[in-house]
């Protein structure tokens, strides 16, 4: 009795530390989400003077976020937005996630983002509108699509900011053109700002 006592206390002490070192594995280290460009599209990209300088386009990505934790699910404390840039200058905003919205673990979702404009105001200047047109000359502009916003990690007290940058060569092609195969583009997180992120 005394034995099999002595051998219950141990089988359940090991089943305790087996439990912690799985709670550990899978709250104790964050892993930090995977962004990637997979696919683009240009239809359209146009400087026009409407009477100060503007960019017309349509501009479409399919952008897909990877949260590879094992446990730790995501909650938007912020709204995620996605902010375009040509030659530094930003042109266009696009709303990707809610506040509130959530992204379990191990899930991967997929944002289709159109952006468009018959003209946008931008103050590209002398330098961005030749900028442009030297890209323009090419037929592949560069855009910086830039992420921002905050998150919550399940079983964490600190809320951690994302920032991404992700750098796009987009082939222009107006409609009828033959479609062209876009390379995928991985996202460059910041820093984050403390251990805890
Ligand atoms: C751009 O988008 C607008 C509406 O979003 C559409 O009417 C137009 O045909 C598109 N143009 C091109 C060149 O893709
Ligand atoms: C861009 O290139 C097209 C031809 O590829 C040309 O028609 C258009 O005028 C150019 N735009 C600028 C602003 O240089």
């Amino acid at each position: 009795m005394d034995r099999c006592l002595k051998y219950f206390l141990f089988a359940l002490g090991v089943l305790a530390v087996a439990i912690i070192l799985v709670f550990c594995f899978a709250f104790g280290y964050l892993r930090h989400v995977k962004i990637t460009v997979d696919d683009a599209s240009l239809t359209r990209m146009e400087l026009v003077n409407t009477p100060t300088t503007a960019l017309a386009y349509n501009l479409s990505l399919k952008l897909v976020i990877r949260n590879p934790n094992w446990a730790i699910a995501i909650k938007h404390d912020k709204p995620l937005d996605a902010a375009y840039s040509f030659d530094g200058q930003q042109f266009d905003r696009i709303h990707v996630a809610d506040k509130g919205d959530k992204q379990r673990a191990r899930k991967t979702v997929v944002y289709r983002l159109d952006a468009s404009s018959g003209g946008r105001s931008v103050s590209l200047g002398n330098a961005g509108e030749a900028e442009f047109r030297k890209q323009n000359a090419t037929g592949v502009f560069e855009v910086e699509v830039k992420l921002t916003g905050k998150f919550k990690y399940t079983a964490r007290y600190h809320k951690c900011k994302l920032e991404a940058t992700c750098p796009l060569k987009l082939q222009f092609t107006p409609p009828g053109s033959p479609a062209v195969v876009f390379q995928k583009v991985e996202c460059k997180l910041a820093k984050p700002e403390n251990k805890y992120c």
